[in-house]
């Protein structure tokens, strides 16, 4: 299908296809073209410019007047954890009442909770209540997404999160990569035998994950009360001899090495980042290893958010990302993340939409081909409503500015 794209009021994200990622004040700057065209071709973007140098031959099957409206890449979202069962509702209760999340999880709550009802619910069942999610956050305008198990804690657990993940990237035309996040918490049957489980997940689910091609990276929550920086670096070791290359949960409650743990074994993201030290940063600087935020976990968990401007001051990138689960951020709106990462982290629009679109794909290894608007890259891209600037898309929180998603050229309905 050939579609042509015209009067667009200003198309955002436009880069050459060379550039993967941008760091420190590069990330101040958002190239656009203002009363722009886009051709869009086998699901590929194929040219697009000033409305003043189009071409007349494109002979588009069909042509969408984008008077007075934006088009941004699609919101690249790297870190999600949308397959799970039920809800922890009474869990958020609780934290009203003054339990921490931390208490809750001491409880036998949290992690262990989700993994109780998801042990008790079928593939079917999880199928139906994950894909529910994901075509929520492709209508909200995510057109890549990064989903982790971590909620089975047992083998059948993991392999069947992983299954719905791989059965949801069949299904759907959304660009979708699956983590391997065995080690999200220890299972009540080992608490006592931490050394155990660990095996477990090394010997037993890793060979299986592997052989069946179910997983692309693979995560551990390393934080005080989960998983030690010995035990991330055993369990990123082993994920690396099966081909999966770590990104991590760190430093969301303590800085205890993690970070450090992760460059060294060339982790494509280090995620979470609520508390950070002078040395952690320093750490990033220079490295491949891509910080991602997640604003919404701290607005939920009422949490410290990221200091991105001590990050981005210190040349690093940055990516948001939206940690929709369903313990600490019950949400996978990106407009949202966007939106809080400006009023709470003091992120400009220009650097948030930067960090949410190709720092995001990066962050899922995916930057080729995500993340801008390129020539040959993928057509996944956003068509908002009326608005004024883009400035309006993170000012007016709470709204809904997406008009259509598109994927591969086709729009998402
Ligand atoms: O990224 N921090 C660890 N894991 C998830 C939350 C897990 C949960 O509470 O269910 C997160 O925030
Ligand atoms: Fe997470």
């Amino acid at each position: 299908m050939k579609t042509l794209i015209i009067n667009i009021k200003e198309l955002l994200q436009v880069r050459d296809s060379s550039v993967l990622k941008v760091s420190g004040v590069e990330m101040a700057v958002l190239p656009t073209i203002k009363n722009a065209y886009l051709f869009i071709q086998n699901g590929l973007i194929a040219d697009f410019g000033s409305m003043e140098d189009m071409p007349e031959d494109f002979n588009p099957e069909k042509c969408i007047d984008a008077d007075g409206k934006m088009v941004l890449p699609s919101w690249c979202d790297s870190h999600t954890h949308i397959v799970y069962a039920g809800n922890r509702e009474q869990e958020f209760v609780d934290r009203i009442n003054g339990l921490s999340y931390e208490e809750i999880a001491r409880r036998g709550g949290g992690i262990l909770n989700s993994a109780r009802k998801l042990n008790e619910t079928s593939q079917e069942e999880l199928y139906d209540q994950s894909k529910a999610r994901l075509e929520e956050i492709i209508r909200l305008g995510t057109g890549a997404v990064e989903i982790k198990s971590g909620y089975g804690l047992s083998l059948d657990g993991e392999l069947k999160m992983l299954r719905v993940i791989k059965q949801l990237s069949q299904n759907y035309p959304i660009t979708i990569k699956a983590t391997f996040l065995g080690a999200h918490a220890i299972p009540l049957e080992y608490q006592n035998n931490r050394k155990g489980y660990i095996d477990v997940i090394i010997n037993e689910m890793l060979p299986q994950i592997a052989e069946n091609k179910l997983a692309d990276f693979i995560d551990v929550f390393c934080e005080t009360g989960y998983f030690t920086v010995a035990e991330t670096e055993q369990i990123m070791e082993a994920g690396i001899r099966f081909g999966l290359k770590p990104k991590i949960h760190v430093n969301q409650f303590h800085s205890i090495g993690g970070i450090q743990a992760a460059i060294k074994h060339d982790a494509l993201s280090v995620d979470h980042l609520e508390v950070m030290t002078t040395k952690d940063i320093k750490a990033l600087t220079n490295t491949e290893t891509m910080p991602v935020a997640l604003p919404s976990c701290s607005y939920f968990l009422g949490i410290p958010y990221s200091p991105a401007r001590e990050m981005m001051a210190n040349g690093l990138p940055l990516a948001l990302a939206s940690d929709y689960n369903p313990g600490s951020s019950p949400s996978g709106n990106m407009n949202f993340v966007v939106s809080t990462a400006c009023i709470k982290m003091k992120m400009t629009p220009e650097e948030a939409i930067n960090a949410a679109t190709i720092n995001g794909a990066y962050a899922m290894g995916i930057s080729e081909t995500h993340g801008s608007i390129a020539i040959g890259k993928k057509a996944n891209f956003i068509i908002t409503k009326l608005v004024s600037s883009y400035y309006q898309l993170p000012y007016s929180f709470g709204s809904n500015l997406i008009e259509s998603t598109y994927i591969e050229g086709e729009i998402w309905t």
